[in-house]
């Protein structure tokens, strides 16, 4: 029997400039030329490896894909031609969903007319913040003017597009940042989708000493959450927010579990080959082979329960004990209003959202 495979990620390692922050994959494009051309024949070399694989394994790609994610690193600084490349090594006609990360400062015309021809139909903007002070306390390369041009720029192109907007950023209490004033601003581009990250800062991040308290950064997520409702944009995912019927086909299939094959560097892919038997791989860094790690019932079922969770579609408990054992832990959830459903599917609130691994590890105590 043979699995098909019809999205896929492609991980893009370079930005013009390393913000402190990131956690990523990511090199400095010092010599565009260069880089890009190792980059071009790594990913020509992988290709024909996973190719390899696919037919060892029995996994073919579909005729019409659902979703391609370039992202990165800085996907955008790929240019034209990452586009061609791209034309030449994918076997592809058609793409439902095809997502290119961009940030401020690293687009010219002419890029976007190569991605969009070859079919890219949506756009994933870094930005952070809509304040110059924050972009530059978060480190980034680019000017607020910068912002402002790409956000104009994608509402010109009339392409659906997402934008990145970060919490819990150092001096965003001493300073008292206003994120909801950034985001009336980020409104007035119309936007269709919202990922919403929480800074997440490594014990040697610089700035370490002047994170905000995790009260305030969970009643900013609470603000802003309501905002975003309030104004259009509806919450399917703790990170993510979108207009009805924009939201990201290809995040949601790895909320549900389903395969996602991956190229580039550090680029993760999972194949589901049933409901008991899955393979995740992850490309090495230097080298264009991976790791392959395999997934059995139990680990499966484990990534459904924090998946699922994740998301406003919530999640299916599987077997009548683990109902059991919830039962009480449910209610307790309920009476603290950290969930707004409890059957079939259990469904957090933004209140359960901000407080998700305290409540995985809660579950996990029980034993499900
Ligand atoms: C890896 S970046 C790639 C996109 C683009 N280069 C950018 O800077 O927005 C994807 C997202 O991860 C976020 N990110 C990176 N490091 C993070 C961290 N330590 N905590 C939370 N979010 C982080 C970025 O801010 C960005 O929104
Ligand atoms: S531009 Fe994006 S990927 Fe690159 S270092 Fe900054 S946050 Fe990371």
């Amino acid at each position: 029997m043979t699995t098909e495979v019809s999205s896929l990620y492609l991980h893009v390692p370079y930005c013009r400039h390393l913000c402190n922050y990131c956690d990523f994959f990511k090199k400095k494009l010092e010599n565009s030329d260069t880089q890009f051309t190792e980059f071009e024949n790594y990913l020509s070399e992988s290709w024909l490896h996973h190719q390899a694989w696919m037919k060892d394994e029995g996994i073919t790609w579909a005729k019409d894909w659902e979703s391609i994610y370039l992202g990165g690193g800085t996907p955008s600084l790929w240019g034209e031609r990452g586009a061609q490349f791209l034309k030449k090594l994918l076997p592809v006609q058609q793409v439902e969903e095809w997502t290119l990360e961009v940030d401020p400062g690293t687009w010219s015309e002419g890029m976007f007319e190569s991605w969009i021809d070859l079919g890219v139909n949506r756009l994933s903007i870094g930005t952070q913040s809509l304040d110059e002070q924050f972009l530059k306390i978060l480190d980034r390369a680019h000017s607020l003017d910068e912002s402002y041009l790409l956000l104009e720029k994608a509402q010109n192109l009339g392409i659906n597009y997402s934008f990145d907007f970060l919490l819990g950023v150092p001096h965003s209490q001493n300073k008292k940042r206003n994120v909801i004033k950034e985001l009336e601003t980020f409104l007035k581009f119309n936007p269709h989708h919202v990922s919403l990250y929480i800074l997440n800062a490594r014990s040697k991040y610089p700035l370490i000493n002047f994170m905000p308290e995790d009260d305030y950064t969970a009643s900013e997520y609470l603000e802003v959450c309501a905002f975003l409702e309030e104004n259009g944009l509806h919450q399917y995912e703790v990170s993510n927010f979108a207009r009805t019927g924009f939201e990201s086909i290809h995040n949601k299939k790895y909320w549900d579990s389903q395969s996602v094959a991956a190229l580039g560097p550090t680029g993760t892919g999972l194949i589901k080959f049933s409901d008991s038997e899955a393979k995740r791989y992850k490309w090495k860094p230097g080298k264009a082979l991976f790791e392959i790690e395999k997934l059995g019932p139990s680990e499966i079922q484990l990534e459904k329960l924090y998946l699922e969770l994740r998301t406003k579609k919530g999640w299916l408990p599987y077997t009548s004990q683990q109902t059991f054992k919830l039962e009480q832990k449910l209610q307790d959830w309920q009476s603290r209003g950290l969930v707004m459903s409890v059957a079939p599917r259990v469904v957090l609130t933004s209140k359960g959202l901000v407080i998700l691994d305290s409540l995985m590890d809660e579950l996990f105590s029980l034993g499900l």
